[in-house]
């Protein structure tokens, strides 16, 4: 598979960069982001990119994908609903949109969150948000798109936060997540199984186009 891969600068994108990187099955990974990845490597070439809800300079770029991992995001800790569906509804339909008219025969995978409101009526705003982004990328005349809802994730293999006393918790928590990855797959998954379910969800289809994070762990 040759994949474009958005958000590997954050925490979910660096361990779904990871796992392309490794896995034989990928042959080319693009990133496209607004910073490097700092991470030279023979299969991953990049385009550093400033304005996210216009791609039409870099659309001959953007052809000949089979997938799209989208782990750009943020949380919505301390924003209000207008930015926050901003950067979460505008610039994840802005790049869907123009890669489903690149690359009819693309799998989308777009990386949301446990709880995310698929009604678009509840009370919590970043769940009302993510649900309408969700809803909206399923109607992309994509080959197929998937949407993950991870809960806790705990990052493996060098992947870290960009704050600094959240990468404090995740070293003096680690054998608690680890555990919990085991006990209680509802709740916790790893940067690694993430990074692998969303490779083989597209590579082979799924049954059911939302994963939660137990259905993550399953896989
Ligand atoms: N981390 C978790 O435990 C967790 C759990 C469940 C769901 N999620 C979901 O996973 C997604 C990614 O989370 P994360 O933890 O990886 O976040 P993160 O570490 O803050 O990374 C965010 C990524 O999005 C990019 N980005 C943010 N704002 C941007 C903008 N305006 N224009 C272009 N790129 C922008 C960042 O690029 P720069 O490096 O250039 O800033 C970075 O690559 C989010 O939707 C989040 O809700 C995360």
């Amino acid at each position: 598979m040759k994949v474009i891969l958005f958000g590997a600068t954050g925490m979910v994108g660096q361990g779904v960069l990871r796992e392309c990187l490794i896995d034989p099955g990928i042959e080319r990974v693009l990133a496209v982001g607004r910073s490097p990845t700092g991470q030279p490597h023979a299969k991953l070439s990049e385009i550093l990119h400033d304005n996210f809800l216009d791609f039409s300079a870099i659309e001959s770029r953007l052809t000949g994908y089979d997938a799209c991992f989208f782990c750009l995001g943020v949380s919505s800790v301390g924003m209000d609903a207008e930015r926050y569906r901003h950067l979460t509804y505008d610039i994840t339909m802005s790049a869907a949109t123009t890669l489903a008219k690149l690359n009819p025969g693309m799998v989308f995978t777009y990386v949301t969150g446990r709880g995310t409101d698929s009604t678009e009526q509840g009370n919590l705003m970043w769940a009302r948000i993510k649900g309408k982004t969700e809803n909206d990328l399923l109607k992309l005349p994509f080959k197929a798109a998937y949407l993950f809802r991870p809960a806790g994730i705990q990052p493996l293999h060098g992947v870290r936060s960009k704050t600094a006393w959240v990468n404090a918790i995740y070293v003096v928590a680690a054998p608690l997540l680890s555990y919990l990855t085991r006990v209680a797959p509802k709740y916790m998954t790893t940067s690694e199984q993430l990074g692998r379910a969303m490779i083989e969800v597209a590579r082979d289809g799924y049954p059911k186009p939302v994963l939660e994070s137990e259905d993550i762990n399953a896989i």
